[in-house]
């Protein structure tokens, strides 16, 4: 089995790049495949999702490159595409759900595995299907598949999302944007990876209105052409970044970096007593002390990203102090407290809250990847804890973190993937 084996070890120090985002860059791959010919990917990270996205493309009938040295991937799209999204795939990464939009824009029928059992808990479909719905979709359910077909082309609609749900948005927008007429689609999700799809579906023809509020304006156009495009930088890697330097009292430059999508986290990390500088695309963090504990409260952006709750959790665990932390996205996220616990944490769970209290130091110790978060931020508890912490399950970090192992060494950590 293959496991990070991790030295606490001191500060964090030198620096660091953060590749485009992963929540983005899987949809802008999803999106290609609405206009024929050749879309360019660049600042793609070298990741196990865009490999498998890759491969549930070219099941599609398209041809992808990907070149890791140059960080970008080709997507040439034939003038007919399949319509299936296979369940081998599908389990394997919850977003093959994005190319359900797209698929019925394109073909007006898309056949896609239903995701089932995720490990950061139930996440509906429901929002999407009632959106498409609303576009001219009928849907229903066989075989484990979803069947959606809009036989009579898709046509613009009014449509108001009960919840701000990034899948559902993505979903219901690349589909509106080639369907017949207007369509208001109101409450969607206004994440700094929605604001990234939409300039590139604008950049491909898409005409979009209002892009980063709650109400996106679409006005239908029957085709869209390929383009180049460049991913936004991955908040999530640059936040997980940042809380690195403060848990280890370190000194780290993150370049590559978007600050103004992250101002609610830098903020939450500012009254951790960290000093923060942020210059054009660097973020310099440096504590010189124990952190103190923060509570936060994860809700659609700009509230504070649920991605970076785990993170958050292993950081208060060391901290001066206690802090609250409210989870209210993904509930299930909290199975990661009891990993951290058998590094010595302190945290109760109470519904949709951790009551975080900072212990003097943590203990190594093994413990297990839950998802793709909570393996990063055991990673930093190892960091901070003494002796040896061997973190297994590694694929689900390898799924969210470009060259982990490399990048932490590189500022000076102890961690080696292993086999044990
Ligand atoms: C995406 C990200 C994930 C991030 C999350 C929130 C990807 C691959 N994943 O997930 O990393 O944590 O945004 O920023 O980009 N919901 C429903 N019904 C629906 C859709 C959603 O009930 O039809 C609920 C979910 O169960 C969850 C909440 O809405 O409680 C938010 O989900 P959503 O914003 O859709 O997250 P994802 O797109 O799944």
């Amino acid at each position: 089995m293959e496991a990070f084996k991790v030295i606490g070890n001191g500060p964090l120090k030198g620096e660091v790049r953060v590749p485009g985002a992963k929540n983005s860059v899987l949809k802008l791959m999803a999106a290609a495949i609405m206009a024929e010919g050749k879309t360019t990917l660049t600042n793609v990270p070298d990741i196990l999702d865009v490999e498998i996205m890759a491969e549930l493309l070219r099941r599609l009938g398209c041809e992808v490159t990907h070149e890791t040295k140059t960080s970008t991937v080709t997507i040439t799209v034939p003038k007919v595409i399949g319509h299936k999204a296979d369940y081998d795939l599908v389990r394997k990464m919850r977003a093959s759900i994005s190319v359900l939009g797209p698929l019925v824009a394109r073909c007006g029928e898309a056949d896609i595995a239903m995701p089932g059992g995720d490990a950061i808990g139930s996440r509906g479909l429901d929002i999407h299907m009632q959106g498409l719905e609303k576009l001219g979709c009928h849907v229903h359910s066989e075989h484990g598949y979803l069947i959606v077909r809009a036989e009579n082309g898709l046509a613009g609609a009014n449509i108001a999302l009960d919840f701000p749900s990034v899948g559902a948005t993505e979903n219901v927008v690349m589909a509106a944007v080639l369907a017949k007429g207007n369509s208001t689609i109101d409450n969607v999700a206004r994440e700094p990876e929605i604001v990234d799809l939409c300039q590139m579906l604008v950049a491909m023809g898409a005409k979009i209105k209002g892009i980063g509020t709650s109400v996106l304006e679409i006005i239908g156009v029957p085709k869209l052409n390929p383009t180049n495009h460049n991913v936004v930088p991955d908040r999530i890697v640059a936040g997980t970044w940042a809380i690195a330097a403060i848990m280890t009292q370190g000194d780290i430059t993150i370049h590559g970096v978007k600050p103004s999508d992250m101002e609610l986290v830098l903020e939450k990390l500012r009254d951790t007593g960290a000093e923060i500088k942020s210059v054009e695309d660097r973020l310099n963090v440096s504590m010189n002390k124990k952190p103190k504990a923060v509570d936060i409260v994860t809700l659609p952006y700009p509230g504070f990203p649920t991605d970076l709750q785990p993170q958050m959790i292993a950081l208060n665990s060391i901290a001066e102090g206690s802090a609250m932390v409210t989870e209210n996205l993904f509930e299930a996220r909290f199975r990661f407290v009891n990993e951290l616990a058998r590094l010595g944490a302190d945290g109760k769970i109470n519904g949709h809250h951790c009551l975080v209290k900072g212990k003097n130091k943590l203990s190594g110790a093994p413990v297990e990847a839950t998802d793709v978060r909570a393996g990063a931020s055991l990673v930093l508890a190892g960091l901070v804890a003494d002796e040896v912490t061997y973190v297994t399950e590694v694929h689900h970090v390898d799924r969210g973190y470009d060259n982990f192992v490399e990048n932490l060494t590189n500022l000076g950590a102890k961690v080696e993937r292993v086999n044990i």
